[in-house]
């Protein structure tokens, strides 16, 4: 008896079962009621008296030796199966590391967004373009400066096909092919045959503003402006508009700020002066709009436009132009947080 007690044990240790089915049926093998450990205990009544107490013993181990056997196959059977599938809906994903955005994609974003709480809407333009979107449409004189092969960029031999210069050829886009009341924001990259050096660059970008409608005065255009550049620098900002020219508004303006460093007492960033120069604008002048179509007795309207890298230096100090586009991850990785 001893000696098949030991004999089943020797199996039981040796036992592997691959699937759940199998520890099943070893289950049934040993300790089912027909089970092996059963028939032992059927047979305990012929053992002599004297060997009752060591043979109960033994077999009562060996039961509860098969019963952790079993156990421990079933569950190690159970955890290959949901290894198998290698998923596990409770785990945690892996971290991925996040980009960081373009710092003149973030301004431009926040530009964007000021114009939009006042009702504008995005509109763009393509860049490379033709003289009378550029020029010609805007009041620029056939001898005007700006022409120039020395600025432009002319990528044809037909003189007529040109990368644009500045946005505002998006407003004469807009201004021949929509009705007013028109209200739009055009961000987009521009181009000028420049040496390119910390403070100048042969491609930029700019966002001009273009607002058209019956009654639009000179005071619409300077409560926006007051309103974008609060809500772009802060609310201690002030503003002082200067006299200036361009060919397509008239009168014509250049908009200083404050100087948030010093706080108007003038320092090395400011000259001196309290002021920094940010945009261009002007009332839209009545040949323009009669060169796109709209009756300048009845509408009148504002325009605007600003360098993004120059608003992106003055929120964020950034000191050489270049770095916009040479794509320093060193650099790009300073404006992770300002998301
Ligand atoms: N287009 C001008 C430039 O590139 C900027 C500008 C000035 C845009 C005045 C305007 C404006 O709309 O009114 O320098």
């Amino acid at each position: 008896m001893i000696e098949r007690i030991k004999e089943l044990r020797a199996e039981l240790e040796a036992l592997s079962a691959a699937s759940e089915q199998e520890v099943e049926a070893l289950r049934i093998k040993y300790l089912s009621k027909k089970g092996a450990v059963s028939a032992l205990m059927n047979d305990f009544r012929n053992v002599p008296a004297e060997q009752k107490r060591e043979v109960g013993q033994a077999i009562n181990e060996l039961k509860n030796f098969a019963t952790e056997r079993i156990n421990a196959l079933r569950e190690e059977a159970a955890s290959h199966s949901a290894g198998a599938s290698l998923l596990d809906l409770t785990r945690s994903a892996a971290p991925v590391r996040l980009g960081t955005r373009h710092p003149l994609s973030l301004v431009r974003e926040q530009i964007i967004d000021i114009f939009r709480r006042l009702g504008f809407t995005v509109a763009e333009g393509p860049e490379i373009e033709d003289d009378w979107h550029v020029f010609e449409s805007l009041n620029f004189a056939p001898d005007h400066p700006a022409r120039d092969m020395q600025d432009t960029f002319f990528i044809t031999r037909n003189p007529d096909v040109l990368l644009r210069t500045h946005t505002s050829s998006v407003q004469t886009r807009v201004m021949t092919s929509q009705k007013p009341p028109i209200r739009i924001i055009c961000p987009g990259r521009v181009y000028r045959n420049e040496a390119i050096s910390a403070r100048a660059h042969c491609f930029f970008h700019q966002v001009e503003a273009l607002y058209i409608d019956k009654n639009v005065t000179f005071a619409d255009l300077r409560q926006t402006l007051l309103y974008f550049a609060r809500e772009m620098f802060g609310p201690q900002t002030d503003i002082r508009l200067r006299p200036s020219y361009f060919p397509f508004t008239e009168p014509s303006a250049e908009m200083d700020i404050s100087c948030d460093l010093c706080g108007g007492k003038g320092c090395s960033f400011c000259k001196g002066t309290g002021w920094v120069e940010i945009l261009g604008c002007g009332m839209v002048d009545p040949a323009v709009l009669e060169a796109c179509g709209i009756d300048s007795k009845e509408y009148s309207g504002f325009a605007l436009g600003m360098g993004i890298e120059r608003i992106t230096n003055l929120k964020y100090r950034v000191k050489d132009l270049r770095l916009f586009s040479e794509n320093d991850i060193r650099f790009l990785e300073e404006f992770t947080a300002a998301h």
